[in-house]
């Protein structure tokens, strides 16, 4: 009985330990964001009109884009009109975009495209 206890007492601390290790580790790997290559090119047509798709599925790709244009800022991405207008649909802001071998939250991609001149390629 005596012995157990102290078994315990070693046994409880270093799973403690092991635990905490395994789940820093893990936050370091799967929550750090990609950086962002300055000469990543977004494209309208390859990378963000198939997601607007997803959801806007009875717009062609010439409707959905005169929409994303006139609902983005070039000057200021962060402020464009399409982010407020789904601020409120979760699925918009976590669903993520894969651009060239890298895989980035969908707000993002539309900002880069944005700063990039918004161009229908
Ligand atoms: C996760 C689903 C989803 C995705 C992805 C999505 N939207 Fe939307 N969008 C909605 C919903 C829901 C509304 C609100 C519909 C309403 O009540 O008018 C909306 C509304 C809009 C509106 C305003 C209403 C209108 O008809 O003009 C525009 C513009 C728009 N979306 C453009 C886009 C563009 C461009 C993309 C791609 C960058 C996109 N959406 C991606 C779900 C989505």
């Amino acid at each position: 009985m005596e012995r157990r206890i102290r078994i315990k007492n070693y046994l409880l601390p270093a799973v403690l330990m092991t635990c905490l290790a395994l789940l820093s580790s893990c936050e370091k790997y799967s929550w750090a964001k990609p950086e962002v290559p300055q000469d990543l090119v977004v494209s309208y047509s390859g990378d963000i009109f198939s997601f607007c798709q997803s959801c806007h599925g009875a717009w062609s790709e010439d409707r959905t884009y005169d929409k994303l244009s006139a609902n983005v800022d070039t000057v200021t991405p962060a402020s464009s009109r399409v982010l407020s207008i789904h601020s409120s649909i979760t699925a918009f802001g976590s669903q993520m975009i894969q651009v060239d071998t890298l895989l980035l939250p969908a707000p993002d991609v539309i900002k880069i495209w944005a700063s990039q001149g918004a161009g229908k390629d």
